[in-house]
């Protein structure tokens, strides 16, 4: 539901171009494309337990099975055997040790994908077993780490501990989550002339893939093409870890000089992908006597599973998003990347933001409770202002912390809304609400500097239609229908005109995965560079054309073209033709590097963020305190949207990013047994939100700000932000529980399942 259409300076509507494919069945994935004659069938043998020495390997049986092909171990590769994206630390087949369950150590290649299932069984693999550690705090204890511990630090926070007038010490525990795109990891290769290799992919990294094959097989990049239709999801899942399949097809497809396709079964998939990252923090919170937090101290400890993954940008951004919308004057935080022996965790919507934020809201909850005060005091006390500075060095320049909470708590007056709520727990006895705030600031850029830039190659075709190609993929997102809005405001034409084509590592070459949320930012901009170049040269070509002088302004308007304000004969069809036969280019590429941002890794200062983005939520919920089984009731959002481009876009990018949340810190329940097996591998035992589950209200208010110039036509980023006001349904079921079990001890540990719930309500410890 939304409310106050656009009274913005520029706004456009526009439907997302899949929906009409997507709705009928005819968008292609992976899966969909039509097999070429001769298409063979992978399959990984993966490893049975999570840690040990390979002793011995038999695939006789296999071999000669019926219908295989090929089975392909490490010493096949002729490049390097190696896929670490930051850090060389994981192999593409494992050689000597095994790290995680399912750890891929042979590929099976065969005719179908059944004979390929029935060789597993054949084969046998002899391994010593070694010590297995599933956490990070084992982990961290034994001194196994992925990569360096880094600290954020600003002002000095034992000596403000000191001057507190109260200081709050607890823990707080968040888990992972599972990704649970829709189409699952994925990849078709087959040979070209000349060795080369092209791969379709569901990856959100079309370069990175590239990238790696290349290294695994011993080429060179320019002979690995790399092409992205779309994306039936990737939420992160696939920025890193969509590699490995591209990569085993196209090893195959070299070695066997035969297409080869493996897209991964639902519970394959679950069982060998990492996640999001579980952490384990310890925290301590000092308030002066206005609730004012004086300082704040975190350590953090990230489950990163068996390799390194993007595991240190993920506890980067942990840290970048520890003190979440809040000011504190003296803040240390540290964060250990803890290596275990689960699948190595990747990235997932929030990159670690999620988890530093869930920790710093437990801080102030934790502080609240004893204080016997609503959590939402403290933090309305200390939200983000301009001026004020990050611990890591970034100036705080038009907040909207402030402006949000405030008209979140104006517009869904939140007063009543707490006087409702005591009134309804006073009189039901066994039903009761609670309800929580949560603010969200998150930073736009990858916070990896030289990650923030993209290309865009433009082709205006002779009858005047024009093709589009980015690094930006598709994955459900939005970006193409953001991608067509660009280059046809640009160009003032139609949008039918416009094709965006597939994600092509021949046509836009070294690309930044799309992640981040800065896809329509970096891509939007790359684009709207190389339509400004031809656009250029149009308008020079209509004053030729029109015989006027060089200082007449030309515009295109609804595709006729406009000399000084006044319309000419001549339509966009036809200064089309002109050019061509004029022999003018009707081709560019464009180019866009974030300015400003900087970050010096040394210091742990800078300035890594474009901008912000801001936005306060108000979450209710109501608990059957007989049963424990509750319900997100509403949630009211107030939300910084900057000037959108597309609001239906972004209301269900918002939506949708609510919902993954809320299933992040309630029903979603990764659990691994000891031996680091995945015990909720299936959907009948990880539980997503669905329709009956979702809530039952979710109100967005379009906060129309002018938004930053860095912004694709100062419409925000928006793909990653919203799934932090699901924090607050966290929160808000706690604070339900405690009306109706005011003693109860409840840890901080996320999420908040029914089981727990129902614990809670009749815990009897004494706190
Ligand atoms: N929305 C859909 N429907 N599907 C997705 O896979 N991924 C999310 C978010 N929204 C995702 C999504 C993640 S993790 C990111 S980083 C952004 O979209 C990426 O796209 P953007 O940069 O265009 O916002
Ligand atoms: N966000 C998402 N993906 C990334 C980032 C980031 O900041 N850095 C590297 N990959
Ligand atoms: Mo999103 S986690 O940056 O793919």
């Amino acid at each position: 539901m939304t409310e106050n259409r656009p009274n913005t300076v520029f706004s456009m509507t526009s439907k997302n171009i899949d929906a009409a494919n997507h709705v009928t069945g005819r968008s292609l994935f992976v899966d969909d494309i039509p097999v070429r004659k001769g298409t063979l069938y992978a399959k990984v043998f993966g490893s049975p337990i999570a840690h040990g020495i390979i002793k011995n390997i038999d695939f006789s049986n296999a071999e000669k099975a019926d219908g295989v092909v090929k089975i392909i171990t490490a010493t096949d590769i002729p490049g390097e055997n190696q896929i670490g994206g930051i850090i060389p630390d994981e192999p593409l087949l494992a050689e000597k040790e095994v790290h995680f369950q399912g750890q891929p150590i042979l590929i099976i290649v065969a005719k179908s994908e059944h004979a390929a299932e029935d060789a597993l069984p054949l084969i046998s693999v002899e391994i010593n077993p070694l010590p297995i550690i599933t956490d990070p705090q084992e982990a961290f204890k034994k001194g196994h780490f992925l990569h360096a511990s880094r600290t954020f630090k600003i002002g000095n926070v034992d000596e403000a501990f000191k001057k507190c007038k109260y200081v709050f010490e607890g823990k707080a525990d968040v888990n992972g989550q599972e990704h649970l795109y829709l189409e699952t990891q994925g990849a078709y290769s087959y040979p070209l002339e000349n060795e080369n290799i092209k791969i379709n992919s569901s990856t959100q990294g079309p370069t990175a893939l590239q990238r790696t094959a290349a290294k695994v097989l011993g080429f060179p990049m320019h002979k690995i093409e790399v092409d992205v239709t779309r994306l039936g999801g990737g939420f992160g899942g696939k920025e890193d870890q969509a590699t490995s399949w591209g990569v085993m097809v196209a090893l195959a497809s070299h070695l066997l000089k035969r297409p080869v396709k493996y897209v991964l079964h639902r519970m394959e998939d679950m069982r060998i992908t990492g996640k999001r990252h579980p952490y384990s923090a310890d925290f301590k919170i000092g308030l002066d006597k206005n609730y004012k937090i004086l300082a704040y101290e975190a350590t953090f400890y990230q489950n990163g599973g068996a390799a390194a993954d993007l595991s240190p940008a993920v506890m980067e951004r942990t840290l970048f998003h520890a003190t979440n919308s809040y000011f504190a004057p003296n803040v240390k935080v540290t964060a250990h990347g803890c290596k275990t022996n689960l699948p190595p965790n990747t990235a997932f919507r929030g990159f670690g933001g999620p988890q530093g934020m869930f920790v710093i809201e437990s801080a102030i909850d934790q502080a609240a409770k004893e204080l016997d005060i609503d959590a939402h005091q403290i933090q309305q006390a200390n939200l983000l202002q301009d001026g004020d500075e990050f611990p890591y060095g970034q100036i705080v320049q038009d907040s909207e912390a402030v402006n949000c909470w405030n008209e979140v708590s104006r517009k869904y007056n939140l007063e009543k809304i707490k006087s409702d709520i005591s009134d309804f727990n006073e009189n039901n006895p066994s039903l009761k609400k609670g309800m929580a705030m949560m603010p969200v600031c998150f930073g736009i850029s990858f916070t990896n500097t030289m990650m923030n830039n993209a290309r865009a190659l433009v082709h205006v075709y002779s009858d005047g239609s024009v093709g589009v190609s980015t690094g930006a993929v598709e994955m459900g997102q939005g970006v193409n229908t953001k991608m067509l809005q660009v280059a046809a405001k640009i160009f003032g034409i139609d949008q039918n005109r416009i094709k965006i084509e597939t994600t092509n590592t021949t046509r836009v070459a070294n690309t930044s995965p799309s992640a981040a949320s800065s896809t329509a930012d970096l891509n939007g901009k790359a684009l709207a560079d190389a339509c400004c170049q031809i656009l250029n040269r149009l308008k020079k070509t209509a004053k030729q054309n029109l015989r006027l002088s060089d200082s007449a302004s030309i515009e295109i308007i609804n595709e006729r073209i406009v000399a000084d304000g006044n319309q000419t004969g001549l339509n966009w069809e036809q200064l089309i033709q002109v050019a061509f036969t004029t022999r003018v280019n009707l081709s560019a590429k464009g180019h866009y590097a974030t300015p400003i941002i900087h970050f010096d890794k040394t210091k742990e200062k800078g300035h890594p963020f474009s901008y912000y983005t801001y936005g306060t939520a108000i979450i209710i919920s109501i608990i059957d305190c007989i049963r424990g089984i509750y319900e997100i009731e509403s949630v009211h959002v107030v939300h910084d949207f900057g000037t959108s481009m597309n609001r239906d876009i972004d209301l269900g990018q918002t939506e949708g990013g609510i919902v993954q949340g809320i299933g992040w810190m309630t029903m979603e329940e990764l659990l691994y047994n000891d031996e680091g097996r995945l015990l909720s591998n299936a959907l009948s035992t990880y539980k997503v939100p669905d329709i009956y589950s979702v809530p039952k209200e979710i109100n967005v208010h379009f906060l129309n700000t002018d938004g930053p110039e860095d912004a694709i036509f100062k419409s925000k980023a928006v793909g990653e932000p919203p799934l932090m006001y699901g924090i607050g349904a966290y929160f808000s079921l706690r604070n339900a529980i405690l009306a109706y079990n005011p003693n109860a001890v409840i840890p901080y540990d996320a999420p908040m399942t029914p089981e727990k719930v129902l614990m809670a309500l009749y815990d009897k410890s004494e706190s």
